[in-house]
């Protein structure tokens, strides 16, 4: 299938923390893949600054080592590398100090669309927006994208939002949230948004219940040391699940634009209810050998929890009493991310007892297999009488839409937007202030009472206790296979 491209304005990119992990392993091979597919402009330019004292050339191989790592073989074109190696330019930059400054101001041109992607750590994201300033860099018309984490807690949060209003428009800030990137989330808004099927029902009297289940298989690797500071609660529930939570609970927006979407999403996160210390389950993998949290973490006293479970309620017209379960954990069973949705058991049976009856379940496969299904009772072929089954209406994206469907890594859909000057798939200051606002006493309330995670096994679905979260209510959660 021949997907449409559009291509964007022609760009001056620089990216910040141009020889880091993140740059290597997902910008530039997203950059790449839109520069193959016909949509970055000739005459684009992408400028790396980095520490590291190093000339164009230079830079141009490790790129080209960062390919040939990253990409799939059957991505990698040699001409087409080498065209998008001869894009590349690079300055070494002194982000607190005046080095390589007036050299960026010199490769800026006229009437470029600027963009400036901070791939640093968040204490840096100051100095620099100051000094695009400075040195005449940036202008009104710039656009300044930040990663994750954006703050520690709300107090963090609202320092940098405020660093960065000290020099740009709300306008010009793009927060990524890369699982708002991903085709499969942004299919959750077509799916609501697109179909008159499922509105009616989406709702308290009709909607039992709502899962979320982002699930890992790796562990924290290398990064012990910034997870240790996070955990799964900082890590994923405050950006990633939180926005999953959104488009499934939101009000439709009512247009497909940055502040229409972005003010629904916003509501549903103030709608939230304060946690119940009972409906929240932390969990910390623990194994023999090298599969053990404390040892990857690299601090045997940890308390930070790499699974969390929670019972979430929303308290608006839409949602009260219909509880949203969520969780998500590192060296679980396998890699799946999916949400499903379980709606309550019709008001009145005419088929009797002797018919067992299964809830009608929509499930939303994000990873892997992106796909959807859905759960309905049929009649069991045969004879026998009126006898029922629930089977699954279910379809693959692959096979409906082609097996060769490509879709899109995350971050490729979100740097083109930044080009584009779309907001909507990137997060608003005060939706990432009003979700700390939310995580925040939570935290403050383990902390207080010195709750210790509870071990699981690497490997499983993780703790007793996240299946207790659901079994008291006599409900459980759908099966990680
Ligand atoms: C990142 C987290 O934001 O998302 C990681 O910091 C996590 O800990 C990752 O592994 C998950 O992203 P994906 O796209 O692999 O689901």
């Amino acid at each position: 299938m021949v997907a449409r491209v559009i291509p964007v304005d022609c760009f001056d990119l620089v990216i910040f923390g141009a020889t880091g992990d993140l740059a290597r392993r997902k910008i530039l091979p997203g950059l790449y893949r839109r520069w193959k597919e016909g949509q970055i402009p000739e005459g684009a330019v992408i400028i790396g600054a980095a520490r590291s004292e190093m000339n164009v050339d230079g830079y141009r191989e490790m790129i080209r080592a960062a390919l040939d790592e990253f990409l799939n073989p059957s991505e990698r074109d040699p001409e087409v590398m080498q065209s998008f190696l001869a894009m590349l330019d690079y300055v070494a930059i002194d982000a607190r100090g005046e080095g390589g400054w007036k050299a960026l101001a010199g490769k800026m041109r006229g009437d470029m669309v600027r963009a400036f992607y901070l791939s640093v750590a968040p204490a840096l994201f100051g100095d620099i927006a100051a000094r695009l300033h400075e040195h005449g860099i940036a202008n009104r018309a710039s656009r300044i994208v930040v990663e994750k984490p954006f703050g520690n807690d709300l107090e963090s949060a609202r320092a940098l939002n405020d660093v960065l209003a000290g020099h740009f428009h709300e306008d010009q800030i793009y927060r990524i949230d890369h699982y708002l990137g991903k085709e499969t989330v942004q299919n959750l808004m077509a799916v609501r948004f697109a179909n008159i099927l499922f509105e009616p029902l989406w709702n308290a009297q009709f909607v039992d219940h709502v899962q979320i289940t982002v699930a890992e298989t790796v562990g924290v690797g290398g990064r012990g040391d910034y997870y240790d500071h996070s955990g799964a609660m900082r890590d994923m529930v405050q950006n990633h699940m939180m926005q999953l939570l959104c488009l499934i609970a939101m009000e439709p927006p009512h247009h497909f634009e940055p502040d229409a979407m972005r003010d629904e999403k916003l509501k549903v996160i103030r709608a939230l209810d304060p946690l119940a210390p009972g409906d929240l389950v932390r969990g910390q993998y623990s194994g023999d050998g090298g599969d053990d949290y404390l040892l990857e973490s690299g601090n045997p006293d940890s308390m930070t929890e790499s699974f969390i479970a929670m019972k979430l309620q929303i308290s608006n017209w839409r949602w009260k009493g219909t509880p949203f379960y969520l969780r998500t954990g590192k060296r679980l069973k396998s890699r799946v991310s999916e949400i499903a949705v379980t709606f309550k058991e019709p008001p009145h049976s005419i088929f009797g007892e002797s018919n067992l009856w299964r809830e009608n379940v929509l499930v939303i496969r994000l990873q892997p297999d992106e796909g959807m299904d859905l759960r309905v009772m049929i009649k069991e072929p045969g004879p026998g009488g009126m006898r029922l089954k629930d089977v699954a209406l279910d379809m693959s994206f692959a096979e409906a839409l082609g097996n060769d469907l490509d879709i899109p890594d995350a971050y490729e859909r979100l740097i083109m937007d930044v080009i584009r000057g779309n907001q909507t798939l990137f997060m608003r200051g005060d939706e990432v202030e009003a979700a700390w606002a939310w995580v925040d006493p939570v935290i403050a309330a383990w902390e207080a009472r010195g709750d210790r995670p509870e071990p699981y096994d690497p490997g499983s679905t993780g703790p007793e206790g996240a299946l207790m979260l659901m079994h008291r209510d006599g409900r459980r959660w759908r099966e990680i296979r």
